[in-house]
């Protein structure tokens, strides 16, 4: 059995791939990805730094095997990002003495990108991020570029460019801590002002970068519910549990080095087992949610495939070792990947 098949009739599941497993050097990662996923989203190969480094400069050899990977293999094929604050290449909002473009020239910036990219895939990338990490969990708009060139209208802009690209496409807004309550509200607006005016927009994307503490479910279900009672469907997308404090918690206060390293990384041997519990319970809860709302919920993605490829062992901090997937450093099922089967069997 796998995760795939248990899933089928409730909602597509998904993982996002690393360069290493586009390009076929991590064979064993492929494999897992081939039998457990009906889903894949491309981690980095996507961003306009990666895909578009200079203008006018594509560089789409690993964005084209991602997408014959998905291909063959009878995917749900997902773009990741169109517009985003983040590994956005300088080139993209300077003019040539180095300052800021007009808004004219940063719209036609975003439209030949978001064109170039969604309309080489059309029909084959089956749903794309269009605009990741927007908002702050205050609910006001983050002052990236985009925000401070063109205001607001930034986000209808980037959905109407890639619907012209690709009308078939479902298109998605991403963002993380999407369960604060007056980012949802912002969130929410966005929605209703996109579909009043008439322009596409399918789903939210709920990144779901949680720990074990982080957010309550309450809180999590109640975004659920909010959005879907907005008319759009939910992407559980760039999910992975940490099973390290957080922190947050920690990092402020602790001043000696030793002991800041120690409290960061507390699980460098192994993760104990009265923790791997808590965290096996959490994904438990979580897919039990999801269960509970397979009629609002579109996809849910994990953000990678095992353990030592997470961008959580990097995260805040260098060489942190974390033990967020279903898949451990050995390419071997955790335990919970078949409790997770088993949940679907369940009345
Ligand atoms: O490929 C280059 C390599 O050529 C270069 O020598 C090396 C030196 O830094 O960097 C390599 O690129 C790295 C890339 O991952 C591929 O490994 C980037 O530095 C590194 O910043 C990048 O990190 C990614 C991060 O986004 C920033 O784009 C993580 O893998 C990726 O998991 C993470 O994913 C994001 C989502 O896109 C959006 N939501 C949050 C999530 C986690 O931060």
């Amino acid at each position: 059995d796998s995760l795939k098949d248990a899933y089928k009739n409730k909602f597509y599941i998904g993982t996002a791939m690393s360069l290493p497993q586009i390009d076929g050097t991590d064979v064993k990662s492929d494999d897992i990805i081939k039998k457990q996923f009906s889903s894949i989203v491309a981690e980095n190969c996507m961003k306009s730094m990666f895909i578009q480094p200079h203008e006018g400069k594509f560089f789409f050899g690993d964005a084209d095997k991602f997408v014959e990977f998905g291909e063959k293999n009878k995917m749900f094929i997902i773009g990741h990002t169109l517009i985003w604050h983040s590994q956005l290449p300088r080139w993209f909002f300077v003019d040539n003495d180095g300052k800021d473009v007009s808004p004219e020239v940063l719209k036609q910036r975003m439209k030949s990108h978001i064109s170039t990219l969604v309309g080489r895939y059309k029909g084959r990338v089956k749903g794309w991020d269009v605009v990741n990490e927007a908002i702050m969990e205050d609910g006001t708009y983050r002052k990236s570029k985009f925000y401070e060139i063109l205001g607001e209208e930034f986000i209808p802009l980037a959905f109407q460019y890639a619907q012209e690209a690709d009308p078939n496409a479902e298109l998605y807004y991403n963002d993380y801590n999407e369960w604060f309550p007056e980012k949802v509200k912002t969130v929410t607006k966005i929605v209703k002002d996109l579909k009043s005016r008439g322009i596409r927009i399918d789903g939210i994307g709920m990144q779901t970068h949680v720990g074990l503490d982080n957010p309550k479910l309450e809180e999590y279900e109640k975004a659920i519910t909010n959005y879907a009672a907005a008319g759009v469907k939910i992407n559980v997308t760039e999910m992975e549990i940490s099973a390290l404090p957080s922190p947050w918690g920690t990092s402020a206060n602790v001043s000696d080095k030793v002991e800041y390293e120690a409290k960061m990384n507390p699980y460098t041997k192994g993760l104990p087992e009265n923790v791997t519990k808590e965290w096996e319970n959490r994904y438990l809860d979580f897919f039990r949610l999801f269960l509970k709302h397979q009629d609002k919920i579109r996809r849910v993605t994990l953000w990678g495939v095992t353990d030592n490829q997470s961008w959580k062992n990097d995260f805040p901090v260098k060489g942190r070792t974390d033990y967020p997937l279903p898949f451990d450093r050995n390419y071997q099922a955790k335990p919970v990947v078949e409790k997770l089967i088993q949940l679907t069997k369940e009345k």
